[in-house]
């Protein structure tokens, strides 16, 4: 009998009430149905998001203080592939880029102005993923930091998004897209494409974070609870503990399969959806 799961997150931070997250994840769950792999499941949720201006990857990323967008995002499976975008411009879906540099390259992150040549190169067109919505709140956000003495994180917005699978083949993998935080200085990089930080993946499990990038990065957030749970602790004890970590004030949330199981803990909203079945 084969198990196929597929759990798709829309960000930390505030409740998600409209119907893309639904689509997002009956897209991937009918890949994984269909014998897809998990990798091609992953993306095309994460796509499906991109795609909407309502969240912040892709078309809707958040804009950084130069008033520029720059995007992260990566993709890995428990068959020992990743990679990862960061910092990429006017491209349409950063994952699918991320996808090709694991694919065509002996690398596994490629950032900046070379992320995006080398899309260029894959044949990615020039995309303007801005939006009238982003450019509001990039407005709102100069007024709040002109405002005030302090840099302080806006809380109130869709961060990350993230998708992991389980396929008929026993394959994990994950996916995560990002316009990043606000306030962010240009070429800043959050956790998003960081393999153990916002994105892991190992022989048991895929792992999603999403929340405020600096402080996922230095806890390694994804892999220290792989690590945990692999020793044989109790998924959702281990999350927990984790979780507890952050102040209730820095948003931060995490989803992922172990052992055919979802999973997931945030201390602020964070939309999930989840489709499984066995066959
Ligand atoms: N988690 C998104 C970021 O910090 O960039």
């Amino acid at each position: 009998m084969s198990n196929v799961i597929i759990a798709v997150h829309g960000g930390v931070g505030k409740e998600y009430t409209g119907n893309v997250l639904d689509r997002a994840v009956d897209e991937g769950f009918s890949i994984l149905k269909s014998n897809g792999s998990s990798l091609d499941a992953v993306i095309k949720s994460v796509t499906i998001l991109e795609d909407d201006p309502d969240f912040n990857a892709g078309t809707g990323s958040n804009m950084r203080l130069d008033g520029s967008i720059e995007m992260d995002a990566a993709i890995a499976t428990s068959n020992g592939m990743y990679g990862a975008v960061a910092a990429i411009q006017h491209v349409k879906n950063p994952v699918i880029v991320a996808r090709k540099v694991a694919e065509d390259t002996e690398h596994v992150m490629i950032v900046g102005t070379g992320a995006t040549i080398f899309a260029r190169k894959e044949g990615f067109m020039d995309y303007d993923v801005s939006t009238e919505k982003a450019r509001l709140r990039y407005k709102d956000a100069i007024k709040q930091l002109n405002e005030s003495s302090k840099h302080k994180y806006m809380k109130k917005f869709l961060d990350t998004v993230g998708a992991v699978a389980l396929d008929t083949n026993g394959m994990y993998s994950a996916a995560t897209s990002t316009g990043g935080i606000s306030y962010m200085l240009k070429g800043r990089v959050g956790d998003t494409p960081i393999f153990g930080a916002g994105i892991y993946t190992n022989k048991n499990g895929a792992l999603v974070a999403t929340g405020i990038g600096e402080l996922i990065i230095k806890k390694l957030l994804t892999k220290t609870i792989y690590d945990d749970i692999n020793l044989g602790d109790d998924p959702d004890t281990v999350i927990k503990r984790h979780i507890n970590e952050f102040t209730k004030d820095i948003a931060v949330g995490v989803l992922l399969i172990y052992n055919g199981n979802v999973h997931n803990l945030s201390n602020q909203p964070m939309s999930i959806r989840v489709r499984s079945d066995s066959f």
